[in-house]
């Protein structure tokens, strides 16, 4: 029996047992209008999607959520909306894990336990036809009984349960997540994105060790010293400083990308 999740009033849960993709239904009922604050919930994907056209694996037992935020901000700044979510994840998911483990944020939007790939979030976005009622889809997966098999990525997936938390159900995951979004995005809204990115940086994979951007022409080498106010990684390389953008990440069909891996 599933005891159902209780979530802050600003949410309307759709949820479902099975989807095709969470993130498909809510783009669908964002552009027909949608309000913000739809969660679309499914227990399982039958197509569910990751980054760069990528599988994300859904089966029963693990969390998959999307998110219509239409929150107001100008669309320059939705992108930040990633960061406001990644933290969430990581505070929803902090109070499940005992102290041994250690929970990082992975730019630009992995959540890894132990350093592996516990969570993946999907942005996609549209402007209405008029381009004044912007829309974000937010789409999360949570591994939480299942994960795929390992990849060559430095990041392989995980989930709670191999970890050894067996008994978290994706319903409280759901409501914790709510709860720590609602708090964060009206920081984001109030203050900016300045306490985003502070608690995001304070969990950040790799900052202050060389990391390498795989960018077309050639990789870009250098430490990760901060994070800029778009979202932007910023590097500290033998040729100087250098923004790096999501957008600019190289990803080769059928390798794993150099900041991503599958769930
Ligand atoms: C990634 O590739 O890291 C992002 C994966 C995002 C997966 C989630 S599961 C819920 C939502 N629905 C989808 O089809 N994808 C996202």
């Amino acid at each position: 029996m599933t005891d159902f999740p209780r979530l802050p009033t600003a949410f309307r849960l759709i949820d479902r047992d099975v989807v095709d993709s969470t993130n498909a239904i809510a783009k669908t009922l964002a552009e027909e209008g949608a309000e913000d604050g739809v969660l679309v919930w499914g227990r399982r994907q039958t197509a569910g999607r990751g980054r760069h056209g990528r599988d994300w694996a859904s089966p029963e037992g693990n969390l998959y959520l999307s998110l219509i935020c239409r929150p107001g901000a100008s669309a320059d700044k939705l992108g930040q909306l990633s960061f406001v979510t990644a933290v969430a994840v990581a505070e929803a998911l902090e109070p499940f894990l005992p102290a041994a483990h250690k929970l990082e944020l992975k730019w630009p939007n992995d959540v890894l336990i132990d350093g592996g790939k516990v969570t993946g979030i999907l942005l996609e976005s549209s402007m209405s036809a008029d381009g004044s009622r912007p829309w974000v889809v937010i789409g999360v997966g949570i591994n939480i009984a299942h994960h795929p098999e390992s990849t060559d990525s430095t990041t392989p997936p995980t989930s709670l349960k191999a970890l050894g938390e067996v008994d978290v159900r994706p319903e409280r995951v759901l409501e914790a997540f709510a709860e720590r979004f609602s708090f964060w995005r009206r920081a984001w809204l109030g203050q900016g994105f300045a306490p985003v990115r502070a608690a995001w940086l304070r969990r950040a994979y790799r900052l202050g060790v060389d990391v390498t951007a795989r960018l077309a022409p050639a990789p870009v080498t250098g430490r990760f010293v901060d994070l800029d106010e778009s979202g932007a990684m910023i590097l500290d390389g033998a040729d100087g400083r250098r923004r790096v953008t999501a957008g600019e990440v190289f990803f080769p069909t059928g390798a794993e990308g150099g900041d991503a891996s599958g769930n």
